[in-house]
């Protein structure tokens, strides 16, 4: 059995201020326990993020970080810096980083192998563009950055691999893919696994859905076979939609 995990990425979303009281908010309501809930916040925003969800089963995440342990990096911050926060998860290859700051294939495979050093849970972003799916090669893109991430990836750290498959033409925009479409690609991804990794490893990762969820949106994509959760934007900005979201 697959954990689901429905995690809300803030973005570069929210002070320390709204932060806490989102966080805050969100607590006032009990989260369905069979579900994994995270917040992945922006850096500034971890060390009180942390304090805000002690004592729930709240997990928390980052939204990047640098491959090296420390260094001439200016602007960069560590897998050090954030284990000693005590981060669980971090956002890796997301398509705004990919798009906006150079990350590549090379980076976002280096990164995953010192989250894994460090026991932090990856959350990779594989996806699309709306060209390639128009030229229907999104299985051909999604399946080079998959290999590409989990280059030199041992068999037993996949299990704590999260792959997010996120189109990008549906981040932000309001247009979800359809259920059916998000999960042949979840499905697709489960099969580069199974072949790469075998039986074991393609039952046990977890594969999300992102791109525009919301609460009534979110119950069926849940419901297919192959989407094990869904990594949020807008709608994890809103305490009451990411309560809903979780309690899907
Ligand atoms: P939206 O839910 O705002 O479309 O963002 C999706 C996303 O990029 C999550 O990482």
């Amino acid at each position: 059995m697959r954990l689901p995990i429905i995690a809300g990425n803030w973005k570069m979303n929210n002070t320390i201020l709204k932060s806490t009281l989102l966080i805050d908010e969100i607590k006032k309501s009990s989260l369905n326990k069979d579900v994994e809930a995270v917040v992945c916040v922006p850096f500034t925003n971890l060390s009180d993020v942390k304090k805000a969800i002690e004592g729930t089963d709240i997990k928390l995440g980052a939204q990047n970080m640098h491959w090296e342990d420390n260094g001439a990096y200016t602007g960069e911050i560590s897998p050090l810096m954030l284990k000693e926060i005590g981060i669980d998860y971090c956002i890796i290859g997301h398509s705004e980083r990919r798009q906006y700051f150079n990350e590549t294939d090379e980076t976002v495979n280096k990164k995953i192998k010192t989250a894994l050093k460090y026991d932090i849970k990856p959350i990779v972003c594989v996806g699309e563009t709306l060209e390639e799916r128009e030229n229907e090669r999104q299985e051909e893109v999604v399946k080079e950055q998959v290999l590409k991430a989990l280059e030199d990836i041992d068999n037993k750290n996949i299990k704590d691999i999260v792959i997010a498959y996120e189109p990008i033409w549906a981040i932000g925009t309001g247009k979800t893919a359809s259920s059916d479409d998000a999960n042949q690609m979840c499905g697709f991804i489960r099969g580069i696994i199974g072949d790469k990794y075998g039986k074991e490893a393609k039952d046990n990762i977890r594969i999300q859905y992102g791109g525009s969820v919301k609460p009534n949106t979110i119950k069926e994509l849940m419901e297919k076979e192959d989407i094990d959760g869904a990594l949020v934007g807008g709608a994890s900005l809103v305490a009451e939609d990411f309560v809903k979201l979780v309690n899907y």
